[in-house]
């Protein structure tokens, strides 16, 4: 018995910390759907047991690997509905790793008391940035001209090859006003563009200089859309409000795709009810309307808006705050 005495402190200092039962604690468990870029993984790790599952989430991948997250990192491919907050009832918080949050839905959220967070403000000059680059590619036909030389069918410069249309002086119609629609603004005037707006499309027209939706569609020469998915903007854009659009005027989607009706574009681009349009959202992300991939007159982008190392990075790492903050005890940074 001295001997076994004596042996007691040696084999407890022997045992790997983690296998002592008196001192181990449990770290909350945080569910994501991929691994995340700059310090965000090592962040988590430091604090969490991780659970990285496929993409996108489902109720059969959380039940089997984590009914017992307390967070989940959701990417704007992961649809959270009621199903699958059912599968994990410890859950507390949804970190989305995107501005918009129509993945989520927010009333289920609401019912088990959940915090859903976004990424706000880190995002918006990437996706302003994007909107001008859309907007000088279209309006400069400079994806119609790179399909052209890249099929062989460039002949050389000539007066009157690929023309496009100038910016200065052309009125530029935003349609939502908030962080990124005021963003693409500001950087209006190095364009020499006039600027139109609508903050909500409900809006009484007239508040701070804001138009009605009809009518910043009838003037504008470039519309840009920067409105969350809502019930309410749900086909904003549709056969009714392309056609009230110039025939000289480009439609620019940013936001989330189904806040234009894709038929309904296709239709107005084939007529030339308006001149051409830049889309990075679609409907039904990752298809594109087969009809769109035939016009010359639409530049397709694959949903790069906030595509910048910086951005992701930022976003990564805002996610990740809200779910130290949350499972910490603390309010969230960017509640929505
Ligand atoms: C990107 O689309 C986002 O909503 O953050």
């Amino acid at each position: 018995s001295v001997l076994a005495v004596w042996l007691l402190p040696v084999v407890w200092l022997l045992t790997p910390s983690r296998n002592r039962p008196a001192t181990r604690t449990v770290k909350p468990t945080v569910v994501l759907t991929t691994r995340l870029p700059g310090h965000a993984m090592a962040a988590l790790d430091a604090r969490f047991d991780l659970v990285q599952l496929g993409e996108p989430v489902s109720r059969a991948l959380l039940l089997e690997r984590a009914p017992g997250a307390q967070a989940l990192i959701a990417l704007l491919t992961d649809r959270v509905d009621a199903d699958l907050l059912d599968a994990v009832p410890d859950l507390r918080i949804i970190a989305n790793v995107a501005v918009g949050y129509n993945n989520i839905d927010l009333e289920a959220a609401r019912a088990r008391g959940l915090v859903v967070t976004n990424t706000p403000d880190v995002l918006t000059d990437a996706t302003a940035d994007f909107m001008w680059a859309l907007t000088l590619a279209l309006t400069r036909r400079i994806s119609e001209g790179e399909r052209l030389l890249r099929r062989g069918a460039w002949k050389g410069w000539a007066i009157d090859f690929l023309l496009g249309h100038d910016l200065r002086g052309r009125q530029l119609g935003i349609v939502g006003f908030g962080r990124i629609g005021r963003a693409v603004a500001d950087r209006a005037s190095g364009f020499g563009m006039k600027i139109a707006h609508v903050r909500r499309p409900s809006e009484p027209a007239g508040t701070n200089g804001a138009m009605t939706l009809d009518e910043l569609l009838a003037t504008s020469d470039v519309v840009s859309l920067h409105v969350p998915l809502t019930s309410e903007t749900r086909h904003l854009i549709d056969q009714a409000a392309l056609a009230r659009m110039k025939r000289s005027a480009y439609l620019i989607n940013t936001a989330r795709g189904p806040v234009i009706d894709e038929a309904a574009l296709a239709w107005a681009l084939r007529n030339r009810m308006i001149a051409g349009a830049a889309l990075d959202v679609y409907e039904r992300e990752p298809e594109v309307h087969p009809e769109l991939l035939e016009l010359e007159n639409v530049l397709l982008a694959p949903h790069l808006g906030s595509a910048t190392v910086e951005a992701r990075t930022a976003m990564a790492d805002l996610a990740v705050r809200n779910v130290v903050a949350v499972l910490g005890g603390n309010p969230p940074l960017t509640a929505v």
